[in-house]
């Protein structure tokens, strides 16, 4: 393990108030994501709808990072250069999901376990050769009657440090993406209650396995209510408690943090970084970022649709959306500008 360069890739990660973005949705995932808008399901326009996105111009103004899927790494664009080789030409550091996805976990209804550590040794050292220099791994917990247990947040958090363990060795920065999702009615401070004792025991696991705190990433969410909880905190409220939970549970060591969306609006989820850097950014002893999938492709998806022609105003969109995030970064985005 080279110390340095790993730790040198982390703060590029995070660095310039550029942030990454996540386009490394699997076959089932972009696939859904096509079908609901009526896209076919083909390989070739998962590749199209991936040249789409990689080639916007200025992309690099905003995005330092983009974390592909293991059948985006090995395409091309319709000139035949390799996607990881474009991203690397534009300073954008391309990484690479590996986790195996989610099943549903053994004697735990309601829970699941992430998948993907037999040959991960074997995928690092080929993923290390063909240029990729971080990867990311998604643990889910979902919060419900009873869930989640100890049982599930220990056996994905033990799966989150052997997946970065690995990665070290290999050279390679680890994403930790343990994530509590926002689907049910479960009140803000339930939220704050799970995701500090998933972290908790996330980097109790990681220091057990002797993870380097220094050479890696959190990808956390934030603190929010349930979707369907009746009580919406405010962006300022949202904002306090994402950093009250965060100071107590990340160490200091840690250089960034990106968040996910996870289903939060565009807007919304630029609007609460925004407001935790105005807050607290000259408190706080760790870079505040983001990895947004969604909250950045979305906009984007929706006007290409499966068609060239509208390959220009999808750039567009997608390019606005990527400083959007820049902006929140900085702390000079405005939620008023976007929505009226
Ligand atoms: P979202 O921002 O859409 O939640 O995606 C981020 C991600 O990488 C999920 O693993």
């Amino acid at each position: 393990m080279n110390t340095k360069d790993l730790i040198d890739t982390a703060k590029a990660m995070v660095a310039d108030n550029k942030g990454l973005l996540a386009i490394d949705e699997s076959y089932s995932t972009c696939n859904k994501r096509f079908a609901k808008l009526g896209i076919p399901e083909t390989e070739e326009l998962r590749r199209d709808y991936r040249e789409m996105i990689i080639t916007t111009a200025g992309l690099d103004e905003s995005i330092c990072g983009a974390i592909l899927f293991d059948e985006t790494v090995h395409q091309h664009l319709k000139d035949g250069s390799s996607f990881v080789d474009v991203l690397t030409f534009n300073g954008i550091i391309p990484g690479i999901k590996v986790d195996g996805g989610t099943v549903a976990m053994a004697g735990h209804p309601g829970e699941k376990i992430t998948e993907g550590l037999d040959n991960l040794r074997d995928r690092l050292t080929g993923y290390a050769g063909m240029g990729l220099r971080f990867a990311k791994w998604r643990a889910v917990f979902t919060i419900g009657k009873g869930i989640p247990t100890q049982a599930c947040i220990e056996a994905n958090a033990n799966a989150l440090a052997r997946y970065a363990a690995l990665c070290q060795e290999e050279g390679i920065v680890p994403i930790v993406e343990p994530e509590v999702l926002m689907d049910g009615d479960h009140t803000m401070a339930h939220c704050f209650e799970v995701t500090e004792q998933v972290l908790h025991t996330v980097f109790n696991q990681l220091n057990s396995q002797g993870v380097m705190l220094e050479g890696l990433i959190l990808k956390p969410n934030m603190i929010v209510p349930g979707l369907s909880c009746s009580k919406q905190e405010s962006i300022v409220e949202v904002a306090d408690a994402t950093v009250k939970c965060l100071l107590r549970t990340v160490p200091a060591a840690v250089p960034g943090i990106a968040f996910l969306s996870g289903g939060q609006s565009s807007e919304l989820a630029s609007a609460r970084l925004n407001a935790m850097i105005v807050r607290f950014k000259s408190k706080l002893p760790w870079e505040l970022s983001f990895s947004f999938g969604r909250a950045i492709q979305q906009p984007a998806l929706d006007i290409w649709q499966g068609k060239e022609t509208n390959i220009p105003e999808a750039q567009k969109a997608l390019y606005h959306q990527a400083m959007c995030n820049h902006a929140a970064r900085q702390g000079e985005y405005m939620i008023e500008k976007e929505i009226f």
